[in-house]
């Protein structure tokens, strides 16, 4: 038999249906066979994975990797890094740049920031305006993967286009077959109430939780669904937050609707209890950290599948920046792609999901949403060979410091963790290993254009 490039041979393949010890060959960036290890063809590179678990590599449909315009927070090398160590082997990054993604020229100028950067394989956001309708079909001819719209924006950078304008695109996006990713609160509330808030003096933590109330994300998440089912376009719900919003999700997705949705590891694993324990304001996130409450509803609804998707929404900026009073100042977002991984693999150790729940999650769920399955989101022959071994018995404690991204404020210090990705591999290369990016800038690919 001719030699291929890699066989990783001993360990145990996981898929969203199953757990089964079987050897997997590689060549060319593309997995080639699998089955016993002596069904394996001669390899040049061989990796025992005895005692590992054998993941599709993690794909993170909502990241902002900054570049261009806010590289002090975070940049495509460091970012990238960071998400290689985290077992996330794309990432799909958000228009709120500067300049904002919303026309050819801005998507051409971050394509080229990220193919000399990247270590792992990207894909590029277009951004929903008011008057970019005529760039939408010539975004995805010049390598956009999808759009977002950010229907609650207080950034004028990417303000929230009136609905007209939403229906608009929403039919144009139906034409092209392509989802729309929404950021999904009412800009209207989220306007009148913040100004009545910093009117009144308010410059406190819980003024946030006011102004991003539940009813402003359950009537966006629920127009959203409403401007989907007339249009025929299909929506991404980003960064579910409220339980409230599941009876609306489940009610979409009975009458039809072509919706996904996903959640956060902030939105599990926090709530506004732990601002005493990170000081206040630094729990700023849009939408917010809410009341406990919410954690418990919105796991169950994940690991149902009401809640397809787990993303991180990867927001990093300085501690200086997450710690500024009052909190209209603080910079909201947490940096999440070097932990998500770590901390789901810590609820499974504990019971609360299977690793093969895991994996439809976070690897084949939103493959299928985005129009990358098989191509990506599973360990099969023809899949491209983005694979992370992941030992369960990995401890670990997270520290700020340790962390690839710049802007590395993360909310979890401090917190044990028990299994972690040990090795990543992307198109058949390793690019981190026992917690160390070891990958060349450059190797990450656009996943919208086929390699
Ligand atoms: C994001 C950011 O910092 O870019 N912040 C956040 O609180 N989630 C913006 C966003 O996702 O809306
Ligand atoms: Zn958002
Ligand atoms: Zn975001």
């Amino acid at each position: 038999m001719k030699p291929v490039d890699l066989v990783i041979s001993g360990g145990r393949l996981v898929s969203p249906d199953a757990i089964a010890s079987q050897s997997i060959a590689v060549d060319a960036g593309k997995i080639v066979g699998i089955g016993t290890t002596e069904q394996m063809p001669p390899a040049r590179e061989q990796i025992d994975a005895n005692g590992l678990y054998v993941l599709p590599g993690a794909i993170d449909v909502h990241v902002h990797f900054r570049e261009p315009g806010f590289a002090h927070k975070e940049t495509w090398t460091t970012a990238t890094q960071a998400a290689a160590v985290g077992g996330i082997t794309t990432v799909f990054d958000m228009p709120n740049t500067n300049p904002p993604t919303s026309s050819v020229e801005a998507l051409v100028q971050k394509i080229a920031i990220a193919e000399r950067q990247a270590i792992v394989n990207f894909g590029i956001y277009g951004n929903i305006g008011e008057h970019n309708r005529d760039q939408l079909k010539p975004m995805v001819e010049a390598g956009a993967v999808s759009f977002k719209l950010y229907m609650g924006s207080e950034n004028p950078l990417v303000p929230c286009p009136p609905d007209g304008a939403i229906l608009d695109a929403f039919d144009v996006l139906a034409g092209l077959g392509i989802r729309c990713t929404v950021h999904a609160e009412n800009t209207p509330i989220l306007m009148w109430r913040g100004e009545r808030l910093i009117r009144s003096g308010r410059r406190d933590a819980a003024a946030h939780l006011e102004q991003h109330s539940d009813i402003a994300t359950i009537e966006a998440v629920s127009r959203t669904a409403i401007f989907s089912e007339w249009t025929g376009c299909k929506v991404h719900i980003a960064h579910e937050s409220t339980r409230h919003s599941l009876p609306h999700i489940r009610f979409a997705k009975q009458r039809g609707v072509d919706i996904t949705v996903e959640t956060c590891p902030q939105y599990l694993f926090l709530s506004t209890d732990d601002g005493a324990r990170l000081g206040p304001n630094f729990l700023r996130v849009k939408p917010p950290v809410r009341e406990p409450g919410h954690k418990e509803p919105l796991w169950q609804a994940l690991v149902e599948g009401t809640i397809d998707i787990l993303s991180t929404d990867h927001a990093p900026h300085l501690r200086e920046e997450k710690l500024r009073d009052p909190i209209w100042d603080c910079a909201p977002g947490f940096p999440g792609v070097e932990t998500s991984m770590r901390l789901m693999l810590t609820e499974v150790s504990r019971g609360r999901l299977t690793l093969p729940q895991y994996v439809r999650m976070a690897c084949s769920a939103p493959a299928k949403a985005f129009g990358l399955y098989p191509r990506k989101g599973t360990l099969a022959e023809g899949a491209d060979a983005d694979i992370v071994l992941v030992d369960m018995n990995k401890r670990e404690i997270i520290k700020a410091d340790r962390l690839h991204s710049i802007g590395n404020a993360t909310p979890y210090e401090g917190f044990e963790v028990t299994g972690a990705p040990v090795r990543t591999i992307v198109r058949g290369k390793t690019v981190a290993m026992n917690g160390q990016p070891i990958g060349e800038p450059g190797w990450g690919r656009n996943v919208a254009r086929v390699s």
